[in-house]
């Protein structure tokens, strides 16, 4: 399949923090292995990040560079993969102010995703709009790349359904098929428990494995990693559902039926919780080390990381600015050609930049 027919691929990560353990099997690694088949784009999602950072836009700038880093040091190959800054693609914005006419305000708050995370974040009665309306710039990203497939976790769902609706009503308002609809792509191993024990692992609920743990923090983090409290001496039976280090063996050891024996094992009971903990922090630190060891080589070369972002944004430019001039042809706006109206005025100063180089 040459590079242009191969299926497109857009998803991205609000730049809010470094990414963790969860990330990595929820879908950094399937993104690795899904840009030999696919044309991918990965979109650092810095202006969705502002819907519920507006304070602290600076956390949200810094982040950009450190998820890029990220994505470099776990394997994303930028002559692959285009990497690029959501704030970079002035055609997101345009799109999303279009698409904003083809969906409700009510339908935006019976969106689940949107429900639980405005309670997550205790917004109360006041949610900053941007927020609501997210879900209406994710469909600009996703429909601007024409993209096909989403890999993302289970919770974003009822994002690309309301993707696809919108995509439906443009399409239905422009009589073709200019939007495709998009398909989740949702990780089989599901979503990484958190170290202790909670649903999620979150940098904000401080229960994370960055992918820049020091080797320290990797042994500690597994040291503190919640087990089955009622395991209290080595003889007793314990429990292997819910136990996090079981779950992290599932997720990370290779070894199926050692992962097995070991449970039964602990099952019988006579296998101590540490003799598991250090199993998992050796499969840890053997696979953190050369991540971190490339991250930190990367991070050295800041040029050149920003040289990919550029590049990548270009690109993704192009794409983008591409598919918002058929949906503004196909919606029957109003379009200037500047070339066409006078480019100085008496004095000679030009009037307008010239909208084509
Ligand atoms: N909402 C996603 C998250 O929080 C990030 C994101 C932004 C995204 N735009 C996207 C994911 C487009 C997939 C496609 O993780």
């Amino acid at each position: 399949m040459s590079f242009n027919t191969r299926p497109v691929i857009l998803t991205g990560d609000r730049t809010t923090g470094p990414l963790h353990l969860g990330h990595y099997v929820g879908s950094l690694k399937n993104r690795v292995a899904l840009q030999e088949s696919h044309r991918q784009f990965l979109l650092l999602a810095d202006t969705q990040a502002l819907t519920d950072n507006a304070h602290d836009p600076g956390k949200v700038r810094s982040n950009v560079l450190e998820v890029a880093l990220d994505y470099l040091a776990v394997g994303i190959d930028p002559a692959k993969t285009t990497i690029c800054v959501q704030s970079g693609l002035p055609a997101l914005a345009e799109l999303t102010t279009l698409y904003m006419n083809f969906v409700t305000v009510a339908r935006l708050e019976r969106n689940p995703t949107i429900k639980d995370e405005i309670h997550a974040r205790g917004f109360g009665r006041d949610i900053p709009a941007g927020f609501l309306c997210y879900p209406v710039s994710q469909a600009a990203d996703i429909t601007a790349f024409k993209a096909t497939v989403v890999p993302v976790g289970e919770d974003q769902l009822p994002l690309i359904e309301q993707t696809n609706e919108i995509a439906r009503r443009i399409n239905r308002q422009i009589g073709r098929d200019v939007l495709p609809e998009a398909c989740a792509l949702i990780p089989e191993i599901g979503r990484l428990p958190g170290i202790d024990g909670t649903a999620k692992m979150s940098k904000s609920q401080g229960n994370a494995i960055p992918l820049s743990a020091s080797p320290d923090l990797i042994r500690e983090s597994v040291r503190r990693m919640y087990t089955d409290p009622n395991h209290l001496r080595v003889s007793d039976p314990g429990t292997v559902e819910g136990n996090v280090v079981f779950t992290y063996l599932d997720a990370f050891d290779a070894d199926r039926s050692a992962v097995d024996a070991l449970k039964a094992h602990y099952r019988r009971g006579g296998l101590a919780d540490m003799a598991v903990k250090r199993r998992l922090e050796d499969i840890l630190q053997a696979l953190l080390e050369p991540i971190r060891a490339r991250r930190a080589a990367l991070a050295r070369e800041p040029g050149y990381v920003l040289d990919v972002l550029r590049q990548g944004t270009s690109r993704a430019r192009q794409a983008t600015q591409a598919t918002l001039d058929e949906i503004r042809h196909g919606l029957g706006l109003f379009t200037f050609e500047f070339d066409a109206v006078p480019r100085s005025a008496a004095d000679g100063s030009p009037l307008y930049p010239s909208s084509r180089p």
